[in-house]
């Protein structure tokens, strides 16, 4: 008896150690946490239930049967975040550089298979060399598993990955299912083919940081969702977006209490500034609307021309898709089409309220966005927003232009609720644009071609550059004060907290992708 317990607790901390002490170190050294400690940031104190712990390779090539690691280079299991339970996996870097075999991509699909068998979210922390090169075809297949059941899982429960090594190679493919990318700067790098392939590919150089590191990705391809400094940023990062949403696809994301007081907020007031075309900051706005003015921006250094991210109103998690006009005047182009839909989908699929913020003075014209597709792409948000089933509102804060307007969750794609403020321009186009072609004989015709056309500008600015004409239709439920905004959202979520809405029966639409 005291010999087979003896034996669990050499087993036991063998595990523990994964790779050995020195590759432990040697981890230390790079800046990086072991596959364990992260989960000991990670989970609630005390809370992990390790799945797995003893399971080994069944690889019998090259040697491999004289290298057995206990767990096989990924710490499985479950526990709780604040409460909650969270499915995650952890893949150990000291174990054959993390790399996938048969067991270890079992490993993972067991712990998926619980957390869509139960409803909780799957959270991945990746570090791994990818395939592990000596089991060939069977690793292969384990992340084509992966992948299925990341597939199957989307829209169900959430899916998060932390890249906080390497993922390189087909193995990026899971984390681009999920839902939520984080990376970590100068550790982290995601690329389908390396430096060396590319150099050799193409003749260009560049480092793996270039290539596909956490700022890489954060600004220039929109593939991670938040770029973080270091590891325990990264994690609390997780945490934060972990609060906004809700366990899986049935139920609602957590309310935080909230104590009905005096919801004016004279600071949004004086945000608009008097000159239609000058800049100013939708944050200022979003900042002035949520609770403690407090907001997770997704997406923050890509496509900065929209603004997508999580707020509380009145303790409620809410999803915010914002035109920014500090950036290219707030204007719509493929990045920000597809950013914007992205993020509205997730809110849809979790039951999570959309509010829309419109400034917006319509699709950038030019080549490189007709050719890139801005037609194909730039209906991605368009078609986002009119599936969305969620409690949907939008506030007009200035421009509202051509078919921006209808994008921007107009009523006619099936807001719930629409405001304007005063400031709220709504017209096909802008008054200079329209005034010199509806009125170009009449220009063309005058003394003064100049006064003529301004004139015209704004005979056009003072019949369409107001929300009147769209509330005369009932297209604006109502014109509001800034000041008035907060307390308005309040009182339209929770009369549509109730909201059902189903669309007609088919397998699935065809969104344009
Ligand atoms: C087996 C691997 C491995 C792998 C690393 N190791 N990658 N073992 N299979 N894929 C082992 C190393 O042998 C080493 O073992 C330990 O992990 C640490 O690796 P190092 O090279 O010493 O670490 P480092 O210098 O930090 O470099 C990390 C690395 C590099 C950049 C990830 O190891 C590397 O390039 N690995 C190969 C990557 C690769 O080509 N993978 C296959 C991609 S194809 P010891 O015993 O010395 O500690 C793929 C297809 C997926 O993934 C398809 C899905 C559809």
């Amino acid at each position: 008896m005291t010999d087979n317990i003896a034996l669990l607790q050499q087993m036991t901390a063998a595990a523990q150690l994964g790779g050995g002490k020195a590759r432990i170190e040697s981890q230390h050294k790079k800046g990086k946490l072991t596959a364990r400690e992260r989960l000991q940031i990670l989970l609630d104190e005390g809370t992990f239930q390790e799945i797995g712990a003893f399971v080994t390779h069944r690889s019998t090539d090259f040697g491999m049967e004289n290298e057995v690691f206990l767990g096989d280079g990924v710490v499985t299991g479950y526990g709780s975040i604040a409460g909650r339970l969270v499915y995650v996996f952890s893949q150990d870097f000291t174990v054959f550089g993390g790399s996938l075999s048969e067991t270890h991509a079992e490993k993972i699909c067991r712990i998926m298979d619980l957390a869509l068998q139960n409803g909780a979210p799957v959270i991945g922390l990746n570090d791994s060399g990818g395939a592990r090169i000596q089991e060939g075809v069977v690793s292969l297949g384990g992340y084509a598993d992966i992948f299925h059941r990341n597939v199957q899982a989307s829209g169900v429960v959430p899916q998060l990955s932390a890249i906080m090594g390497p993922c390189a190679g087909g193995a990026v493919y899971s984390p681009a299912i999920t839902d939520f990318i984080l990376m970590v700067e100068g550790s982290s790098y995601m690329f389908v083919t390396g430096p060396n392939v590319v150099k050799t590919v193409t003749h260009e150089q560049v480092t793996s940081e270039e290539l596909g590191g956490a700022q890489t990705h954060a600004s220039r391809s929109g593939v991670t969702h938040f770029a973080c400094t270091n590891e325990v940023e990264c994690i609390q990062c997780l945490k934060e977006l972990l609060s906004y949403i809700p366990q899986n696809c049935e139920e609602e994301a957590p309310s935080l209490p909230y104590h009905a007081g005096n919801e004016t907020r004279e600071v949004l007031a004086h945000i608009i500034p008097d000159n239609p075309n000058q800049p100013y900051d939708m944050k200022e706005v979003i900042a002035g609307l949520a609770d403690e003015g407090k907001f997770l921006e997704v997406h923050k250094d890509y496509a900065e021309n929209i603004v997508v991210g999580f707020a509380r109103i009145a303790g409620k998690s809410t999803g915010i898709v914002a035109n920014q006009p500090a950036q290219l005047a707030g204007v719509l182009d493929i990045a920000s089409s597809k950013k914007g839909a992205r993020f509205v989908r997730f809110c849809d699929a979790f039951n999570i309220p959309l509010l829309v913020l419109v400034d917006v003075p319509g699709f950038l014209p030019g080549t490189d966005q007709e050719w890139g597709g801005i037609i194909t792409n730039g209906a991605k948000l368009l078609y986002a927003l009119s599936e969305a089933t969620v409690p949907k509102v939008t506030v007009i804060t200035r421009k509202a232009y051509g078919g921006a307007y209808d994008v921007m969750n107009s009523k006619h794609i099936g807001a719930d609720m629409n405001f304007a403020w005063p400031s709220a321009e709504i017209a096909v186009m802008g008054a200079k644009g329209a005034a010199e072609i509806i009125f170009k004989k009449e220009i063309k015709e005058a003394a003064d071609k100049e006064a003529k056309m301004k004139e015209k500008e704004a005979e056009y600015a003072s019949k369409f550059a107001n929300p009147y004409g769209a509330a005369a239709r009932g297209y604006i439920d109502e014109v509001i004060l800034p000041e008035q905004t907060r307390e308005r959202l309040i009182r339209a979520y929770d009369m549509l907290r109730n909201k059902a809405l189903s669309g007609p029966k088919r397998k699935h639409g065809n969104i344009p992708l």
